[in-house]
């Protein structure tokens, strides 16, 4: 296991803070000064180090090149009113890295190493963490083998990084999303509630597809039957119909969202009725044709909750009620970004003050 004190750290000599335009932040285009590395070799994780942000050579043999023996997280770092760093419920991606590790062949990395390393990295490059509103720093952990061989096996070697940067919204505007019916991102049995390159890769060309029918996201169904609505992109999916906040379950095709729990954690502690459960295409559909549905919305990391302002379906593309109507994700959304930002007491304890 490795302490507190074994990271080393080689500071920038000059930092890049004064290119940062709060106002007008890209979202991951612009990195903070400095990176984590920590190297795994003959069973263990040893050199973990910060050092300026820079790139990183490898092999054109690099297994993650050819086979995509990758996996990643996503978080984000906020300031309170007092200028002090807030994390929000850091540990979850740490066990979730491991989830996807395990899926993946990747040996865990150690809560204790992951905290350590993150804690560290974002206290030095706290400046870096914008206090605009609707600003953040996202933080990237993700982990990849660092083995060169051209063949089919589980790596032996990988590295461990952390890279952060400043943002501003993930979404400017209500999002258009298209449930899509031909293409699958996952299957029973596959990798879909890991958090691996590979998932991503395969849902571009779809989502390509849609976006030239402009639609600024898909959101996936079943692989089988394509009959029940699985999660978007990046966000995970969630309707309010008759009063009741419903979502799919997670299972072995559905990233486990931390804002979904979030999102569902508060929704039943203000009393709302929820269900977790298969949410058929059609139940959706019809809720938008008869203005039962009352609210749609992506919730994650990067969007934060994304209200969706159109839902296509085949052929048909439909209006949904307008976002100041929508009374739940309005709260949701604010009362997040009150507990990310330290506005209001933490009463589940989610954050964590660096
Ligand atoms: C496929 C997918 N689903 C859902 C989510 C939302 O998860 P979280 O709320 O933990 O960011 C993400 C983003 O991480 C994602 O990539």
């Amino acid at each position: 296991m490795i302490e507190t004190m074994d990271i080393s750290i080689e500071k920038v000599s000059q930092s890049r803070i004064d290119s940062l335009d709060v106002q007008n932040i890209p979202f991951g285009k612009l990195y903070s000064d400095h990176m984590f590395i920590a190297d795994y070799k003959n069973g263990r994780w040893e050199s973990p180090r910060i050092v300026p942000f820079q790139n990183i050579s490898m092999s054109p043999a690099n297994m993650t090149l050819h086979y995509a023996i990758t996996i990643f997280e996503g978080m984000k770092a906020y300031k309170n009113e007092q200028g002090e760093v807030l994390l929000f419920r850091p540990e979850m991606n740490a066990k979730r890295l491991n989830i996807s590790a395990e899926r993946m062949c990747i040996p865990d990395v150690p809560e204790s190493l992951f905290m350590e390393a993150l804690t560290q990295l974002i206290d030095l490059d706290r400046n870096w963490v914008p206090n605009a509103p609707n600003t953040s720093l996202y933080i990237r952990p993700f982990v990849f083998s660092t083995d060169e061989y051209i063949g089919i096996r589980p790596a032996e070697s990988f590295r461990f990084m952390i890279i952060t940067c400043p943002v501003g919204a993930y979404y400017s505007a209500p999002v258009k999303v298209k449930i899509e019916t031909k293409f699958s991102r996952a299957f029973e049995g596959g990798t879909g509630y890991a958090k691996t390159g590979g998932n991503y890769a395969s849902g571009l060309y779809p989502a390509k597809l849609a976006k030239a029918k402009g639609f600024d996201q898909l959101v996936w169904t079943d692989g089988r039957s394509h009959e029940f609505i699985e999660e978007s992109g990046t966000m995970n999916v969630m309707f309010v119909i008759n009063d009741t906040l419903i979502t799919s379950q997670t299972s072995g095709t559905i990233l486990k969202g931390i804002t979904r729990d979030s999102v569902l954690t508060l929704a039943r502690d203000w009393g709302m009725k929820v269900e977790e459960r298969n949410v058929s295409v059609k139940e959706v559909v019809e809720a938008a044709k008869n203005g039962t549905l009352q609210e749609a919305f992506g919730v994650g990391t990067a969007a934060t909750i994304a209200h969706i302002a159109q839902i296509g379906h085949q052929d048909e593309v439909f209006e949904l009620l307008p976002i100041e109507n929508r009374i739940f994700s309005n709260r949701v959304l604010k009362t997040l970004d009150e507990i990310k930002t330290g506005q209001v007491e933490d009463k589940f304890g989610w954050t964590l003050k660096v």
